[in-house]
């Protein structure tokens, strides 16, 4: 029942940003969410909308140069002191400058681009604006399931997701959108990336759906399964039994035209007599 939103915030997940604040200092943090290999834009603006051509404005994360912007010349031309991870991936919005707008891109979004940045004007009055940004990079891949082992009765599913970022919550669903029972999942890590075996044995036939959760960047992937087994064949036995039954009845019919016949043939003989 939890699945149908859910599946709708799937969809949220490239432009879902929002203002949170930090718990300890009270500035405010803008949380950016995006999805591996997509493009990320960090927000950053001045409240006053001011013309910041001719400004001097400067993003870093956790003490890494990510991009300066100074009167017109900027890392893509010319500074030499960006991090060597952001070199070629990160631009400005020239046309976006003049009303106080000093976002960027970061293209090329990986697992190691998560974290906190923060976007600074130092020669801004009161001594320097900062705001606070947030990336949140989510790794979602799709689950593939196969069917396992199968008899007449049951069949093994088994669920595969392979590299998921953050941990994803793994779950079996049948088709009245009931989670059913499961084994333990079984969970490894390679470096920062998550896969997950769950298995299941189930025993009706059906169409089942693995989903894969990661609430923490609002997304969900599910995959879909049919499973036929061969059930109690009811069909047959009605089939079955209605020739019985037809067998039977003719049986009797012959029997009784012999019996009459008999019996025909017996007065016959005696009337004779
Ligand atoms: C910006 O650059 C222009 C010419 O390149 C220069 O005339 C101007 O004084 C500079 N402004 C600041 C604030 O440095
Ligand atoms: C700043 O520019 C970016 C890129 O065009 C845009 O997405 C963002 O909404 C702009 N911010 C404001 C406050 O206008």
């Amino acid at each position: 029942m939890e699945l149908l939103p859910l599946l709708f915030l799937s969809f949220c997940f490239l432009t879902l940003s929002g203002r949170t604040f930090a718990a300890e200092s009270g500035t405010p943090v803008t949380r950016v969410t995006v999805k591996e290999d997509d493009d990320a834009i960090l927000p950053c603006s001045l409240d006053t909308n001011e013309n910041i051509e001719s400004m001097l404005f400067d993003w870093k994360k956790e003490g890494k140069q990510v991009f300066i912007y100074n009167n017109g010349t900027h890392h893509n031309n010319d500074f030499e002191d960006q991090s060597v991870e952001f070199k070629g991936r990160v631009s400005h919005f020239p046309e976006e400058l003049k009303h106080g707008n000093a976002s960027i891109r970061i293209t090329d979004t990986r697992l190691e681009d998560k974290g906190n940045y923060i976007c600074i004007f130092p020669k801004s009055q009161s001594g320097g604006i900062r705001f606070h940004i947030e990336l949140a990079v989510g790794a979602a891949p799709e689950p593939s399931v196969t069917n396992l082992d199968e008899t007449n009765d049951w069949a093994v599913l088994k669920c595969d997701v392979k590299g998921a970022y953050p941990k994803p919550t793994v779950e079996w669903w049948d088709s009245n959108n009931q989670i059913i029972p499961s084994e333990e999942p079984q969970v490894s890590k390679k470096g920062e990336r998550f896969y997950v075996i769950l298995k299941t044995t189930v025993k009706k036939t059906g169409r089942y759906r693995c989903a894969a959760t990661q609430k923490e960047i609002w997304h969900q992937a599910h995959t879909e399964i049919n499973v036929r087994l061969n059930e109690f064949p009811v069909g047959w036995v009605i089939a079955t039994f209605v020739f019985c039954v037809l067998f039977v009845l003719v049986l009797l019919y012959l029997l009784r035209t012999r019996v009459c016949n008999y019996i025909n043939g017996l007065q016959a003989a005696r009337e004779y007599v």
